[in-house]
């Protein structure tokens, strides 16, 4: 078996959970244990150094892994990050284009921090290795791999979601972005509709033949693209929830009573759809007055990528938000919307979600959703709290079993949490049930082989490198 190479923008490394890309994580570390393998990505740090000098990169072994990081310089950061990953690049795929700040500097920057890491990365590939890329940052990295003369089997995993033509078109440099892509060997996506897209998108700008499978030839390029929808460890959820609770939350079980609670979490991002759930919220309590007083959202989104405009618009929006509706609907003796713009321990998480009524997961778009399946692994099974889910994230087309709704309806969503508050006990088992034996069945472990496999198999012609 080949050794695991892996790339991605944030990388895992154990100790500096700072840096820790979420639920990516753990099927990632599985992978690699099995080859001995090398993951390699941005240090998440800042370095002094400007202009041609390069900066040094950084190894570290822990449990038969190897973590190879670099910095990146503020000129990189600003151009490579913030600007064309997350003003362009992360708007556009979650059909934002009002929000794309498109700019052919960050175009530049971000194929340059491209190069740089492919030229850090040659350095260390053996022959025999297959490479495995992660997310938006890295479009262009097999290209870049590529140029130098690597000639290893290159794969690409998009964790969010790829846009159709009538999107994708409108950034400037569409063309160059996708046939960079078609120079990977294997691409896969979260769904069918994102791998479609792409397809699609393909299609428009050059003549594609389809030989066996799904293997597409494009652009000169041979290359397979399949489906592999992320999953989670929904038994090391299920133990992170179970257990003895802190005091802290030991004591707010208490304080609450029969109050009953709704959760949401995730990094305060325009995508995930807040300002539209905090009236939906208010619409609850508007539609049906029965649950004032008796009901109570607690959201919680810690900032992320504080530096871009669009993001530090959102939370201001937000924050003012929150004030409007707790001073309509609050009272002397409890406050209805609790908002905490705060980091949470992802252990106590677990345990508030299995604490709560119903998990409130309504984004405008998303590639996946991994907190609407772990809401539901963290669950009580003897006594399951409802999910609420947006069809708008990649996970609605596993848990069909969740109360599904249009995020953009307010009144809808509204329907939908009455109707989850007041779900019989029988009804929340069935649907737990049919989540949980979907959760198991493509959990992280299996996502991660499905794919390492499939990168392995492939059979390489037109590089010349079998
Ligand atoms: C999404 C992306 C990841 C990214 C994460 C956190 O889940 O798909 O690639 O790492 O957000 O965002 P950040 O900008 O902090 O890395």
């Amino acid at each position: 078996m080949s050794r695991l190479v892996v790339v991605s923008n944030r990388i895992a490394i154990p100790n500096k959970s700072k840096a820790s890309a979420g639920g990516l994580a753990v099927g990632i570390l599985d992978a690699l244990k099995n080859t001995s393998g090398v993951w390699f990505g941005w240090s998440g740090e800042i370095s002094e150094i400007s202009g041609e000098e390069e900066d040094e990169l950084s190894l570290v072994e822990n449990d038969g892994i190897t973590y190879a990081t670099v910095p990146l310089n503020q000129n990189d950061y600003d151009l490579y990050y913030l600007q064309f990953s997350n003003a362009v690049i992360w708007p556009a795929f979650h059909y934002r284009i009002d929000l794309v700040q498109f700019q052919r500097e960050a175009w530049d920057g971000y194929c340059r921090v491209n190069d740089l890491f492919a030229k850090q990365l040659q350095a260390l590939i053996k022959p025999d290795d297959i490479l495995w890329i992660h997310d938006y940052h890295l479009l262009p990295f097999a290209a870049a791999l590529r140029k130098l003369g690597v000639t290893n089997r290159i794969g690409f995993f998009l964790h969010i979601p790829f846009p159709t033509p009538e999107i994708f078109t409108a950034l400037p440099t569409h063309e160059e972005l996708l046939k960079m892509m078609c120079e990977y060997d294997l691409l896969g996506f979260q769904t069918e509709s994102d791998r479609s897209a792409f397809l699609e998108n393909v299609s428009q700008l050059s003549e594609v033949a389809q030989t066996a499978g799904q293997i597409h030839q494009a652009f000169g390029n041979t290359f397979r693209t399949e489906v592999y929808p992320i999953g989670i460890a929904p038994d090391s959820i299920k133990e992170m929830a179970e257990g003895p609770l802190p005091p802290k939350m030991a004591e707010m079980k208490r304080e609450l009573g029969d109050v009953q609670n709704i959760i949401s979490c995730e990094r305060l991002d325009y995508t995930k759809g807040l300002p539209e759930r905090f009236l939906a919220f208010e619409a609850l309590l508007e539609n049906f007055p029965q649950h004032r007083g008796k009901v109570r959202y607690s959201q919680i989104a810690p900032t992320s990528r504080g530096d871009v405009l669009a993001y530090q618009d959102l939370r201001h929006q937000l924050e003012m938000e929150v004030g409007r509706i707790n001073g309509k609907y609050g009272s002397l003796n409890s406050t209805p919307l609790f908002y905490l713009n705060q980091h949470f321990d992802r252990r106590l998480l677990m345990k508030l979600f299995r604490l709560t009524d119903v998990g409130l997961v309504t984004p405008l778009r998303d590639g996946m959703n991994l907190v609407a399946k772990e809401y539901v692994a963290a669950q009580d099974p003897a006594d399951p709290g409802v999910l609420v889910l947006s069809r708008f994230a990649g996970a609605a087309n596993e848990l069909s079993a969740a109360l599904i709704v249009n995020p953009y309806d307010r009144d809808e969503v509204a329907a939908a949490l009455d109707q989850a508050l007041t779900m019989p006990l029988e009804e929340r088992i069935s649907r737990y049930n049919e989540m949980m034996a979907l959760l198991r069945e493509n959990d992280i472990e299996q996502w991660g082989k499905n794919y390492v496999d499939d990168l392995q198999a492939i059979v390489l012609n037109s590089k010349g490198h079998d």
